[in-house]
This record gives C-alpha cells, structure tokens and sequence, in this order.
C-alpha cells in the first residue's frame, strides 16, 4: 500500500520567540518566562502518537522543526523530540533533518548538541547584515552574531545549512540589498533563501507601514541579486529558493511537488493521502495554552475534488522544475481531462509550454503566476 501513497514528511512547529517581530505573521509568541522546553516536547510527542495511524507503513523522508524559534529549544529537549519522533516512525536513510535557528539564539555548544540529537541541516534567519536596518526589523541580533552562527554551521560539517535573507526593506538602497547578498554569499551557504519582504495583514508593519523601495527598484534589485547568484553558483529552483547542485531543501521540495506531511505542535498543518485516494488536512490548534491543555486537533477535513487542480499547481507551480504530467493523475486522483481547457488557455496565453510527458511554466507565466493559478480555481469553466 505504501508504494502507491506519496513521500511522507514530517513539520514540528515551535511557537515562541524572544520578541515579535514587527514584519512576521507566522504563528509564533513572545515569551514571557521559560521555554517549556519538557513539557512541551511530551505534548509533541503526544501530538504524534494521534497522528501515527496517517503513516500507514511509510518512512519519513524528511523532517523540518520550524517556528516561532526552536533554536530556544535545549540541545535535550531536541534529543528528547528527535528521539521520540525515531521512536515512533522509521526515517528513511539520509533523512534530510531541518531545524530553523535564530541567529541571536544560536551558542556553540547547543549547536554540536542539535547534530548529536539528529539534526543535519540548519536554517539560519539573517535577513540582513546591515546593523540599522536588523533594528528596522526588530531583531535581536547583529551582523557579527549571523556571521558567526554560519561559520559555526560550516564548521560543523552539516550535510547542508541555509541562511534566510530578506531584501526590499525599509528605505532600502539597491546597493544596500545588493551588499547583504553578498555578505551572504561570502559565507558559502549551500543554500540560500531570498525572500522580498512582504508586509502581512495583522501585523505591525501594517499598522504603520514602512517606506519600501517602489517597483522599479525591486525589479533591479531582483536581476542584479538574481545574476550575483548565479555568478556565484546558485541556482534558483523555486521563486526565493536559491542552492548549489545538489542542496536543494528536500522537505519544501516534497511540499512543492504535493506530497505529504504530518503537522505537529500549535497551529501546524498536515496533508495526508488516504488509501482511497481521498486527500484530507488536518490543522492543530493555534494558541500554546490550548494546545498544551492537550486540545491538539483544531480541524481536519477532506479536499473537495473541485479544490485539488488548485491546491497541486499553486505548489507545484512554485517550482522552476517541469511538472510530470503523470503526477497530477497520481497525486490527485483527477483525470488530465477536468483541466484540459485551464491548460490550453493557458499554453495559449503563452503561460505554460506542454510536452508529452511535462508542464514547463514559462518566463511569462511566473510573470503572471497569479492569472495562470486562477484559471485552475473551482469556479472556473
Ligand atoms: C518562520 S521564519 C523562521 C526563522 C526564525 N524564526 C528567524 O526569524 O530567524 C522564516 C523566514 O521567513 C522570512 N519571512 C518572515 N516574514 C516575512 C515577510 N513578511 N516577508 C518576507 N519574508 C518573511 C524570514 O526570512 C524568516 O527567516
Ligand atoms: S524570530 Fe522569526 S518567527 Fe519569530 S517573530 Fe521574528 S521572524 Fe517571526
């Protein structure tokens, strides 16, 4: 049965942080005291134990621990989860094994404990290596402390670690994007996340927006940062995910191409694949307190078939890579025919290119991602 279900990944999510930053809409909380560090992995755990039945006989292929901040996470309780989570599920061999690390949280001795625990690959959030401009952001760390938290990385011999950048910030020059990439790239991740900073509902930022940089400079930052990275031997595989050959992240590859993963730990979602082929997400519950009264499970509920053409192209889309036709059948469920008109409208528009075996999203349709996911949406013809 489990050669006909898709890969199976695994998210742990850890809701606190140090402060709010003011750009972030992720599920995460200021701390006020202690991490529960303890207490909260046995609810993870317990988390886990409900969910084991969505396995059904398959190994994890990769696991990403994301937040909020797990690097407040103790080098135990991140021993104590791993080998909780070892315990319960088999990891494939070469189990890609995420965690996400807040510069300012990172010592030298928990980092050596997270490998011990398991741990091959960290996340680093620098967004900036300009001192007034991690002020801006309501960070709580400087350049010096990002700079050091990659070299400890390197040094640790990591199958891979990736720093997280952010450009298009506040007042911000081209040159002063274009200088942060390459303090970045000096550092020789093999794996480099550029996101342009966009400002979210329900956040500070949007309360009282900054000044961003207009269009036309983003559009410059983007080519001019886009060929440094090329320059520099990154390819771009998604729209902010750059990698040298070989160091693509597994786990968001999984989430792109619509396979499946188990969601644990507050407000974490999950996407599984029934032996009937009947897709179901599941949503745990958001706040710290409820999930820790043990209240894991906030929803769950079955994909309609009107949804799944949607919910698989706005992900594999993402992707610069060509869709294998074959997956959307295998992976939906659907037949080709119930989006043979989006897909000829879009291959029309000049959105998509389509060969016997694959979908190739054009220059054009990342341009007009937007208008090309549309046509795919249920009330659509
Ligand atoms: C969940 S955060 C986790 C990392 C860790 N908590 C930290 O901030 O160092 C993942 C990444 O998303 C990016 N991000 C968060 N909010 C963003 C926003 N509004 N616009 C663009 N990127 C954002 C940041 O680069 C951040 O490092
Ligand atoms: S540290 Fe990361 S998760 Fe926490 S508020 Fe800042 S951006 Fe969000």
């Amino acid at each position: 049965m489990a050669k006909d279900l898709p890969p199976l990944s695994l998210y742990i999510h850890i809701p606190w942080c140090v402060q709010k930053c003011p750009y972030c809409d992720f599920n995460s909380h200021a701390l006020k005291g202690e991490v529960p560090h303890q207490e909260y992995v046995e609810h993870l755990l317990k988390d886990l134990d409900d969910s084991l039945h969505l396995v059904q006989g398959r190994k994890l292929s990769t696991i990403f621990i994301g937040g909020g901040t797990p690097s407040l996470l103790s080098s135990q309780a991140m021993q104590q989860l791993m080998d909780g989570v070892r315990e319960r599920i088999p990891l494939s061999t070469g189990c890609e094994v995420t965690m996400e690390a807040n510069p300012g949280t990172v010592e030298a001795e928990r980092f050596s404990g997270y490998q011990q625990a398991g741990i091959n690959r960290i996340s680093i959030g620098v967004q900036s290596f300009d001192a007034e401009k991690l002020t801006r952001l309501g960070r709580i760390h400087g350049p010096q402390e990002a700079e050091r938290a990659a070299q400890l990385a390197t040094g640790l011999g990591l199958r891979s670690f990736n720093l997280d950048l952010m450009h298009g910030l506040p007042d911000q020059s081209i040159e002063q994007a274009l200088d942060d990439l390459r303090q970045a790239i000096a550092l020789n991740p093999p794996h480099l996340s550029w996101y342009q900073l966009t400002i979210e509902p329900n956040t500070l930022f949007a309360s009282r927006p900054p000044k961003l940089p207009d269009d036309d400079d983003l559009w410059d930052i983007f080519e001019q940062g886009d060929q440094l990275l090329r320059d520099a031997g990154y390819e771009q595989y998604e729209t902010s995910a750059y990698a040298k050959p070989g160091y693509r992240c597994e786990h968001n590859l999984n989430y792109w191409r619509f396979g499946d993963y188990l969601g644990i730990g507050c407000g974490a979602h999950g996407k599984i694949t029934l032996a009937d082929g009947k897709i179901m997400r599941t949503v745990k519950t958001r706040h710290p307190k409820g999930f820790m009264r043990g209240e894991y499970l906030d929803r769950q509920f079955m994909v309609a078939d009107e949804d799944k053409a949607f919910e698989f192209f706005m992900n594999r889309f993402r992707l610069l890579e060509p869709c294998p036709r074959q997956d959307f059948v295998d992976l939906t469920g659907l037949a080709e025919q119930r989006v043979r008109p989006a897909l000829d409208n879009a291959i029309q528009a000049g959105y998509l290119q389509e060969t016997a075996e694959h979908w190739q999203i054009t220059a054009k349709g990342k341009l007009f991602l937007n208008s090309l996911l549309e046509a795919f949406l249920p009330e659509t013809e």
